[in-house]
């Protein structure tokens, strides 16, 4: 079966959003010609009813007004409603998708701008006044040719006045927008910033920086405060010159309409009309500054995201039902170069194990252990060559097919928001034999009934009281979690006690009953003990792999001298047996 790829996903949502356009555009033009209705009854009662004294008319003129009214109220109530069930359909089918692609993108180390807010910025435009704005504008010209049927000179005065009210709202925007906009993203930044802080109270309290940090991001700040200022002053300058502008149009569109009455070429009810009409048809035009620029907005918002859409979509493979693989875990002459990087951080990595076997990578700092083990899960794609598990690449394999049987511990342990259980079962539907199984092969069960509500724990509210050394159990509990065939574990006792030493061997041992393959990084001694085999890394290259004990004993062919011993910890170093230590000095 072809999965819905998520790539049509946003071309779709649109198309469905484009399908309401007529609708809306129908309304909108009705809602406006009913605006009509009550000028027309004004010039109706004025020039019909009071000049002929007719009650009947006028009856009959308010019955239809108010039915009009009445309509339009409706209509009005159903154009929100349409734009109101757009913005929610936008906002709930197009979030976890981006949300996905966005982290997907920014584990390939892509910088693509679209994200969660551009979904947030379509769903604010398509609810919002400004939307409605934006549909009302073109109407506007029903208003003026009302205008230029009452007399031509009403209907000049209030198409110039479109046109300058327009031709303000320009300019107010063309002078303002690169810098509205670049104030908007500082602003954020320093909102961002202000949380990053408040987070880091156990750093910049102890270590005496709370006196230059805050005043470094205050006077940040304020500069920042002093630019939207200045920016707001440009803005409210102009908004007053409209604001002015169109009462002058008022007074000018009255002066002209009486001058033409008393020439007699209209009526009193006409001149009146005129200016009523003319108030309609330029609120629009000055409500639509606003909605221009949220019109930008939005539209630069699904520019993000179509190009976030663009990428390659790891959904759009074609999904088969996976067997549990045996785990035969094979690099072949990886190479992998960070983005934006020429550097490769891994070279000409190949070696292969075997299902159930346990190696256990060494190599000092900054060797490219960890970036082998995010090879090894398919977190990371490499420049050149293949991770296989059992014959096919990890990175093609689709994660929600795949990840079930791959347990991944990374060295900085992370949880999301939601219960100890949850975070544990992957937020998978929880299997509490399966959920407590994990926990104890992980020996944190215990720890974690001594929570305030044990598995429901909150993880988030309670991560202070959680240590880094528990914090590797719970992460090792989730990745125990479920029937893994592949576990890897980048430094998973760094930080873990004896106790928690002891629950990793044991769990160790218990996976090589269970036939598991494992590729661990650490540099214990306990651990490399239960290792079948070994790989030393050293600048990014294999400096050695094999059997554990020949590794460890050196075999001359085996270890080119670039094999960094002292990545071994020195008891596993054992002398070279004698005969060798004789040959060498012989040599
Ligand atoms: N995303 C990245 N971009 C560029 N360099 C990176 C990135 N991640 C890690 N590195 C660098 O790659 C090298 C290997 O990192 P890592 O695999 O974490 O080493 P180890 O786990 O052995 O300490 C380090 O020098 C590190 O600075
Ligand atoms: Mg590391």
């Amino acid at each position: 079966m072809l999965k819905q790829t998520s790539s049509s996903r946003l071309a779709q949502v649109m198309k469905a959003v484009r399908r309401e356009f007529p609708l809306l555009i129908i309304l909108s033009c009705l809602l406006n010609l009913l605006l009509l209705v009550s000028t027309i009854y004004m010039l109706q009662v004025y020039d019909r009813v009071l000049s002929t004294g007719s009650l009947d008319t006028l009856v009959w003129l308010t019955v239809i007004a108010l039915f009009a009214t009445a309509t339009y109220g409706v209509l009005e109530q159903s154009r929100r409603m349409v734009l109101g069930r757009v913005a929610a359909w936008v906002d709930c089918e197009l979030n976890a998708p981006v949300l996905k692609r966005a982290m997907e993108a920014r584990l390939e180390g892509e910088n693509l701008q679209g994200g969660i807010r551009d979904v947030g910025n379509l769903k604010s435009f398509y609810g919002s006044d400004a939307a409605q704005a934006f549909l009302d504008m073109p109407w506007s010209v029903i208003f003026l040719v009302f205008m230029w049927a009452l007399h031509p000179a009403i209907g000049i005065v209030g198409t110039l006045g479109a046109i300058l009210l327009f031709g303000l709202a320009i300019t107010n925007d063309v002078l303002t927008r690169e810098r509205q906009k670049r104030s908007a993203a500082d602003a954020r930044t320093s909102q961002d910033n202000a949380i990053k802080f408040v987070d880091s109270g156990e750093t910049i309290g102890p270590l005496g920086m709370a006196r230059q940090v805050f005043e470094n991001w205050r006077l940040r700040h304020s500069e920042i405060a002093a630019e939207q200022r200045s920016l707001q002053d440009k803005t409210t300058v102009i908004l007053s010159l409209s604001r002015s502008v169109r009462v002058a149009l008022q007074v000018a569109i009255l002066g002209v309409g009486a001058y033409y009455v008393l020439a007699g070429s209209i009526t009193a009810g006409a001149m009146i009309a005129g200016s009523i009409t003319m108030g309609r048809a330029l609120a629009p035009i000055e409500r639509a500054t606003a909605a221009w620029r949220a019109f930008v907005a939005a539209r630069g918002a699904h520019a993000n995201l179509k190009q976030l859409f663009e990428r390659v979509d790891r959904d759009g493979s074609e999904r088969v039902a996976l067997p549990r693989p045996k785990a035969r875990l094979s690099f072949e002459d990886i190479f992998y170069v960070p983005p934006g990087s020429t550097e490769p951080l891994l070279q000409g990595i190949r070696f292969a194990l075997e299902p159930g076997e346990n190696c256990a990578v060494v190599g000092p700092s900054g060797s490219g252990k960890s970036t082998l083990c995010r090879l090894a899960v398919g977190a990371w794609k490499p420049a050149k060559g293949h991770v296989r598990l059992d014959g096919a690449d990890v990175f093609d394999w689709h994660p929600e097919d795949l990840g079930p049987y791959i347990g991944y511990l990374p060295q900085q342990v992370e949880f999301l928001p939601g219960t100890v259980a949850q975070n544990i079962a992957r937020f998978r539907e929880i299997d509490s034999r399966a959920l407590i199984r994990a926990a104890q092969m992980a020996g944190v069960h215990e720890l974690v009934l001594a929570l305030p509500a044990g598995y429901e724990t909150d993880i988030a509210l309670h991560s202070r009281r959680i240590s880094q050394g528990h914090r590797q159990r719970l992460g090792l509990a989730r990745a125990l979690y479920g029937d893994p065939a592949l576990l890897v574990l980048d430094e998973p006792n760094a930080n873990m006690d004896e106790a928690g030493d002891k629950a990793l061997i044991e769990a160790l041992a218990a996976l090589k009953q269970l036939k598991v393959t494992v590729l661990i990084v650490t540099h214990r001694a306990s651990v490399l003990k239960s290792a079948d085999k070994i790989a030393a890394l050293d600048h990014g290259t294999l400096a050695g792999f094999g059997p554990r004990d020949q590794l460890i004993r050196p075999v001359p062919s085996l270890m080119p001298a670039k094999l960094p011993l002292q990545a071994v910890p020195s008891q596993w170093q054992a002398s070279p047996p004698a005969s060798e230590q004789k040959r060498s000095a012989a040599e």
